[in-house]
C-alpha cells in the first residue's frame, strides 16, 4: 500500500471514528408516539406503531446511528386533549421528533404546537387537508395522505361508472367534511351530483335514522367516510337495511381496510379508493407482508403501512444530518428530495411535504381489498394554501 492511500484510509477511519463518537454523544432519539390507544380508532393507532417499529428493528433498531427511546401517549382521538397531549411531550418529554396521528382535529392541534415549537412532526395517517395546506412548514411531513387524494379518486370512478346522482353519509368532522369535498369535487367534474350529504357526530354510530333517508331518496351510489369501529359498524347496518342490493356504497379504502374480518359478507363486492391495495404483489410489498405477519402474527394494513413509511422517512432525514435533528434544513432536504421505497409502490414528497402517489381501485373479495387498477396515477394534493 502506498503511503498516500494508507493516508487517505487513515483519514477516512478518523472521519468515521468521529462521526460515531458524534452520534454516541447525541444519545438516544426520543420519538414521541401520539396515537389513539383507546376508542373507535385504536387498531389504526396499533397498526401504526407496530409498521413504525418493524421499520426501525429492521434498521438494527437504530436510526442516523442513534438508538431509539419511545414515549407513548394515548390522544383518544379527542381533539380537546390533544393541545395538552402534544405539549407533554414537546415540552415535559423533550422528544426530538413526534409521530402522529390518526384522526384530523387531533392533527391540527399538533401541527400548530409543532409549527410553533419547530419540533419535527410525521404524520403517520390523519388526512386533514390544512397540514399539508396552510399549515405546511419545514418540519412538518406526512408519509400517509390528504383527505383530499383518495376521495377525489373514488369522485372519478363513480362518475366513470355512470353514475348521476350520489348522497354522502360521514362522521361531522375535518376528516368527513374534508373527504366529501374530494368525492365531490371529482364526481362533479365527470358530470355525477351530490344531491345531498348527511352526517353524525364523530363517534357516533346511530346510523338508522339516515339509512332511512337514503332508502327514501334511492340515490344511483352513496359515497362514505368512516374508519375503525365506526367503519365495521356503518357497512354492516348499510346491508342489514338491504341497500347494498340497490344502491353501491363507496368510499375511500379506510371504510373496508383492517376491518373486514369483522364486516363480513357485508362488505363483499364493495369498490373503495386508496394507496394501498391487497395482492399488489410486488416483492417490495411482498417482503415487507411477510415480516410484518411473522412480527405481529397479523395481517397488515394501509395504517401499519404508513407508520412503516414514517420510519423510512425519519431515517433519510437522519441519515443525511448524521442523527441530528437539529439540522432542520438538511433534514427536510434530504426527505424532499428522496423516493421512499414503500411496500405500496415507492412515492416521492410534493412541496407541501405529502406523498405523490397512486392510488387504487379495490374491490372486496373474501378477506381482502384486491387490487383492481390504478384509479389515479401519481395523484398530488393541490396543497391549496401552503406557502413554503
Ligand atoms: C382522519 O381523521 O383524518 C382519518 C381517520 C381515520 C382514517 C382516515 C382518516
Amino acid at each position: 500500500m502506498s503511503h498516500r492511500i494508507a493516508r487517505t484510509t487513515l483519514t477516512a477511519l478518523a472521519l468515521a471514528c468521529v462521526a460515531t463518537f458524534a452520534q454516541a454523544q447525541q444519545g438516544k432519539l426520543k420519538v414521541g408516539l401520539m396515537l389513539p390507544y383507546s376508542g373507535t380508532y385504536t387498531a389504526l393507532g396499533v397498526a401504526i406503531e407496530n409498521g413504525f417499529k418493524l421499520a426501525v428493528e429492521e434498521k438494527g433498531g437504530k436510526l442516523g446511528g442513534r438508538e431509539i427511546e419511545y414515549v407513548k401517549v394515548d390522544d383518544e382521538s379527542d381533539p380537546a386533549k390533544a393541545t395538552d397531549n402534544v405539549n407533554k411531550l414537546i415540552k415535559r418529554d423533550n422528544v426530538d421528533v413526534i409521530i402522529g396521528t390518526v384522526h384530523s382535529g387531533v392533527a391540527m392541534a399538533m401541527a400548530k404546537a409543532a409549527k410553533e415549537s419547530g419540533t419535527v412532526l410525521i404524520v403517520p395517517n390523519a388526512g386533514a387537508d390544512a397540514v399539508t395546506g396552510p399549515m405546511c412548514a419545514q418540519n412538518i411531513f406526512r408519509s400517509s395522505f390528504s383527505n383530499w387524494q383518495p376521495a377525489y379518486a373514488m369522485g372519478e370512478v363513480a362518475a366513470k361508472q355512470g353514475k348521476k346522482t350520489a348522497m354522502t353519509i360521514t362522521w361531522k368532522y375535518a376528516a368527513g367534511d374534508e373527504s366529501v369535498a374530494g368525492f365531490k369535487e371529482g364526481f362533479e367534474k365527470g358530470g355525477g351530483k351530490v344531491v345531498k350529504s348527511l352526517t353524525v357526530p364523530f363517534p357516533n354510530v346511530e346510523f338508522q335514522a339516515l339509512l332511512t333517508e337514503i332508502a327514501a331518496a334511492k340515490p344511483d351510489a352513496v359515497y362514505s367516510f368512516f374508519a375503525g369501529g365506526g367503519a365495521v359498524k356503518f357497512v354492516k347496518d348499510y346491508a342489514a337495511a338491504g341497500l347494498n342490493k340497490n344502491i353501491p356504497l363507496y368510499g375511500p379504502g379506510f371504510l373496508t381496510d383492517g376491518t373486514l374480518d369483522a364486516q363480513g359478507d357485508a362488505a363483499q363486492g364493495m369498490l373503495t379508493t386508496l394507496h394501498y391495495a391487497d395482492g399488489l404483489n410486488t416483492p417490495r410489498d411482498t417482503a415487507f407482508r411477510t415480516a410484518y405477519a411473522k412480527a405481529f402474527k397479523l395481517q397488515p394494513d394501509v395504517y401499519a403501512v404508513q407508520g412503516y413509511d414514517a420510519a423510512q422517512m425519519l431515517a433519510v432525514g437522519l441519515a443525511a444530518t448524521k442523527g441530528d435533528i437539529t439540522k432542520k434544513a438538511e433534514f427536510a432536504a434530504a426527505i424532499e428530495k428522496a423516493k421512499i421505497d414503500s411496500p405500496r409502490g415507492s412515492f416521492t414528497m410534493s412541496k407541501s411535504h405529502n406523498p405523490v402517489q397512486d392510488i387504487y381501485l379495490r374491490k372486496v373479495e373474501g378477506k381482502e381489498n384486491k387490487l383492481v387498477n390504478v384509479a389515479v396515477k401519481g395523484l398530488a394534493d393541490p396543497a391549496r394554501g401552503c406557502r413554503m
